[in-house]
Formats: C-alpha cells, sequence, structure tokens
C-alpha cells in the first residue's frame, strides 16, 4: 500500500483529500494547525493507516520523521491569505517559499522525488490579458501570496531537471466547500450573522473569478499524480464556470433564505490589494487527461453554506 505525506491536511483542501485516499493509503498528516483543526479529521484519528504529525514543514527533524517510507508529497501547507502576504509580506515568504525550500531539501535527501504543489491559477498569472489563461502564459503575479506561488513553481522546475524531481502543479481555481473557513462565501456568512439586514461587499461586486468544487478538486490532484509520472507538469484546475461576486452573494442570501438583505458594495474594481478583477483558467490540459467537473458552481456555495450553518448556527 503506497505511503503518501499531505502537508496542511487538517486544513480545508487537504483534509477532503485525506478523506479521499484514505481508504486506499497510507496517510500521514503533517500540520502546525495555525489555520487548520484536528475537527476535519475526527473521523481518521483511530484509523490504524492514519498518522497525525503536529508540526512545521520548515522543521527538519519533523519532516524527516514524517517522510519515512512515503511514495508522494501532497504540499498543501502555505499560509492561505492574499491579505495578509501584503500586510506582512516577509512573514508569507518564510511560510510559503522558505518552508516548501527546506520540505523541498528534506524529500532530496531522504529521497522522496515525487510531488503535487496546491498552487494558485488566478494569482500566478496576475492581470493578464489572455483568458481563458492557458498554462504556458508568462507569471505577473500582483499579490505577494501569488509571487510566492510562481517562485515555489520555479524550484518545482528546477528540481525536476536537477534531481529527477516528478513535480505537479495544481494552479487552482478558488476552491470551495464544506471546512472553508476563509475566502468570500465564509466572509458573506459571518457579516450576515453579524447583522443579516445588510452585506457590505468589498469592491464593486463586478469581480469575476473562476471556482471549483472541493471534491472535483481532490479528484484532479489524483488523476493528475497517477498520469503524469516524470518532470515539471503545472496543470490549471477549474470548473470553466466563472462567477461575478455580486452574484454569489445573491446565491448565499437565497441559500440562508434571507427575504430582506441589502447588498452594499464599497466600489472599486478590486475587493482588495492584491485581489485580481478577472480571473478565468484554461483546464483543456486537465480535460485532455480525462477530468470532468461533477458539481456545478451554485450547488457548490450552496454546500458550502450548509455546512457553515450546521458548524456555526443559522443567520436569522
Ligand atoms: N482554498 C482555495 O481556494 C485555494 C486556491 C488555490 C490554492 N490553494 C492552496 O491550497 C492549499 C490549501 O489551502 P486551504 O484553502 O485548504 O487552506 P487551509 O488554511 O485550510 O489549509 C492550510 C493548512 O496548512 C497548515 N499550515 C500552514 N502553515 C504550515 C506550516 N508552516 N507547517 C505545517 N502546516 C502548516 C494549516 O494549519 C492548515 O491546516 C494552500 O497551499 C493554498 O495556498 C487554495
Amino acid at each position: 500500500m503506497n505511503r503518501v505525506l499531505i502537508t496542511g491536511g487538517a486544513g480545508f483542501l487537504g483534509s477532503h483529500l485525506v478523506d479521499r485516499l484514505i481508504d486506499t493509503h497510507e496517510v500521514v498528516v503533517l500540520d502546525d494547525l495555525s489555520t487548520g483543526s484536528m475537527d476535519n479529521l475526527a473521523v481518521h484519528v483511530d484509523n490504524k493507516r492514519f498518522t497525525f504529525i503536529e508540526g512545521r514543514i520548515s522543521s527538519e527533524t519533523v519532516v524527516k520523521a514524517a517522510i519515512e517510507g512515503v511514495h508522494t508529497v501532497y504540499h498543501f501547507a502555505a499560509q492561505p491569505d492574499v491579505r495578509l502576504s501584503t500586510e506582512l509580506p516577509y512573514w508569507d515568504f518564510e511560510v510559503n517559499v522558505v518552508g516548501t525550500m527546506k520540505l523541498l531539501e528534506v524529500m532530496r535527501k531522504s529521497d522522496v522525488n515525487r510531488v503535487v504543489f496546491a498552487s494558485s491559477g488566478g494569482t500566478v498569472y496576475g492581470e493578464t490579458e489572455v483568458l481563458p489563461t492557458p498554462e504556458s502564459t508568462a507569471f505577473r503575479p500582483i499579490s505577494n501570496y501569488g509571487a510566492a506561488k510562481g517562485a515555489i513553481e520555479m524550484y518545482l522546475s528546477s528540481y525536476s531537471t536537477l534531481y529527477d524531481f516528478t513535480s505537479i502543479s495544481l494552479r487552482l481555481a478558488n476552491v470551495i466547500g464544506s471546512r472553508l473557513v476563509h475566502g468570500v462565501i465564509y466572509d458573506f456568512y459571518r457579516s450576515l450573522k453579524r447583522d443579516s439586514t445588510i452585506l457590505d461587499v468589498l469592491g464593486n461586486g463586478e469581480q469575476e473569478k473562476s471556482y471549483l468544487y472541493v471534491t472535483d478538486a481532490v479528484e484532479a490532484a489524483i488523476l493528475l499524480a497517477t498520469n503524469l509520472q516524470s518532470g515539471f507538469n503545472p496543470v490549471n484546475v477549474a470548473s470553466g464556470e466563472r462567477l461575478k461576486v455580486s452574484r454569489i452573494a445573491q446565491i448565499v442570501i437565497a441559500e440562508l433564505g434571507l427575504l430582506d438583505t441589502q447588498i452594499e458594495y464599497a466600489g472599486g474594481e478590486r475587493g482588495w490589494p492584491g485581489d485580481i478583477a478577472c480571473t478565468d483558467i484554461d483546464t483543456s490540459l486537465l480535460i485532455s487527461l480525462g477530468w470532468q467537473p461533477r458539481v456545478s458552481i451554485s450547488k457548490a456555495i450552496g454546500r458550502c453554506v450548509q455546512w457553515l450553518v450546521k458548524k456555526f448556527g443559522p443567520v436569522e
């Protein structure tokens, strides 16, 4: 049975990957629980095939222990917040870029040379005029978070050539689903829970992005890990559906059954510095490998909202 390491496995995406792999793999999770939670892994803690290690990707000792006997590393641990990367650029660099370099170095020295990395399809390309954006587009990040993802990809490329690594870089759209406690849907839910009569929306509501349901993202990761067996492979991962922030606000309000909510827009084409007004990534490569999204984005938002209600209570 293959043994895999999932860094960030207590987080939103990582824990869904654990759910999917645990029946067929030995799964080791390495997570410092900075944004993740053991609640996301509660159903697995007594499983003999599951091991949890609390610690950082930047700790050589911890990573060495976590990596023993591992075939593939799914590297999902990160500081995932674009806004924080603007406020604290060097800290973001240390967690995301330096942390990943330390992980890659332990991998190299331990002869573990397969990595699937959670990159970002919107933020590495920045505000390109090529829409939908193919993988060949030059990186022009407008956020430090995107710059960090791009820098890590450069190292995945060089490690593939120099040290025979197989690396898959999942250039993910905005992923949504249960256990998501950051991003636009969570922010809307929190705001409406405080006051359901007004929803303050950052920007003019015209920002339009690519989205993806979490289990579709996980299936893409596994398909690519199975099919791509050498070199550096960047692949866009998105549903092909693009949605405006104003539409997301309407869906969230409807899903919560609210009838008298006013939506108020702060104005401006970006929600915050580093926010990209329009993203749409070209998924031809992923589709050519046999992947199809199964869950529509409106259904995905609905499931995300219902999970939030169950976890944190109804909005009245
Ligand atoms: N959610 C999305 O829409 C999206 C889109 C594109 C890319 N990504 C990337 O996917 C990955 C997972 O994102 P997520 O949305 O699940 O976020 P998340 O915050 O839920 O998960 C990140 C996990 O990493 C852990 N972590 C953070 N720093 C760590 C460190 N130094 N050492 C060990 N563990 C650490 C956190 O505790 C958390 O469990 C991230 O790399 C993120 O940048 C996410």
